[in-house]
């Protein structure tokens, strides 16, 4: 920073804050150096190195395959990045699972390698719950995630909207209060119902993050491949792309090509006389 200027990085407390006031978390994915500097400067809250990395980044259909290491491999580099967003880890799929144990040790990780102030895991079942306690006893802050839970997509049947039947809607909505009380300082929503949303957002007072769930959570988060229109092949209904980079860095790669091949680059301005 220039000037002698110094910039508080979020907590968990400005993040539940945000709610209190009754403002909009903004919330975005990041799983590098250079974009997770971007996203920084331009006043995001909170940055998720998402486990969607497994799809976004790596080419997979699913997330199961990510592995500790390269998780803690992405967020080190986003938080080297960060000078204000809160940084949140997400726990891959069977980092967690097993045993409280294994996530204290899994979570751990991402604070003392990876840098992160919170971690992310799915599910609201009594063994998820069993695992948030833990972590938070130990001092990891952790952040939830209901609804459609992207490691659960064999268990759903594929990517589908949940929540749609009255006591699916139910259990989501003790789901996110027993999350609540478990001590988590914020959670996702992801592909549920709008009317559903708001009912889990009106039943808790730590900010709800929606992907697919509607206006009425306490704050958004998208995919930075989809927020950016980088996305190739499929985008999900939900989403919006703020620009179409993959068009933009077709045309760059396009024009670089001609001008190597036609041997007008480099050029005079890109040469050392
Ligand atoms: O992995 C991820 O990026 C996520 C968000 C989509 C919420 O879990």
């Amino acid at each position: 920073m220039g000037s002698g200027m110094t910039v508080k990085s979020l907590t968990i407390r400005d993040i539940i804050a945000i709610k209190a006031e009754a403002k909009k978390v903004t919330a975005l994915t990041a799983y590098d150096y250079t974009s997770a500097r971007m996203a920084d400067a331009a006043g995001i809250d909170l940055i998720l190195v998402g486990d969607s990395l497994g799809t976004v980044v790596q080419g997979r259909d699913t997330t199961l395959a990510v592995t500790m290491d390269q998780m803690v491999y992405h967020t080190e580099m986003v938080t080297r990045a960060t000078r204000r967003a809160l940084v949140v880890g997400d726990m891959p799929f069977l980092s967690y699972q097993e045993s409280n144990p294994v996530a204290l040790k899994n979570a751990g990780r991402f604070l003392v390698e990876g840098g992160a102030t919170a971690v992310k895991l799915e599910g609201g079942t009594a063994a998820s719950l069993e695992r948030i306690s833990a972590l938070i006893e130990a001092g990891i802050p952790v952040m939830g995630h209901l609804g459609l839970t992207p490691q659960s997509v064999h268990a759903m049947g594929g990517y589908r909207i949940q929540g749609k039947r009255a006591k699916d809607a139910d259990r989501i909505v003790a789901e996110a209060k027993a999350l609540e009380a478990a001590g988590v300082f914020s959670m996702i929503l992801e592909g549920i119902p709008e009317g559903l949303a708001g009912r889990v957002s009106e039943a808790v007072n730590v900010p709800t993050i929606g992907i697919g769930a509607g206006p009425r959570c306490d704050g958004q988060i998208l995919v930075w491949h989809d927020l950016l229109g980088l996305t190739q092949g499929h985008v999900p209904k939900f989403v919006k792309a703020y620009a179409s980079l993959a068009d933009t860095i077709r045309a760059a790669v396009h024009d670089y090509t001609k001008e190597v091949t036609d041997g007008t680059f480099p050029g005079p301005d890109q040469t050392y006389h």
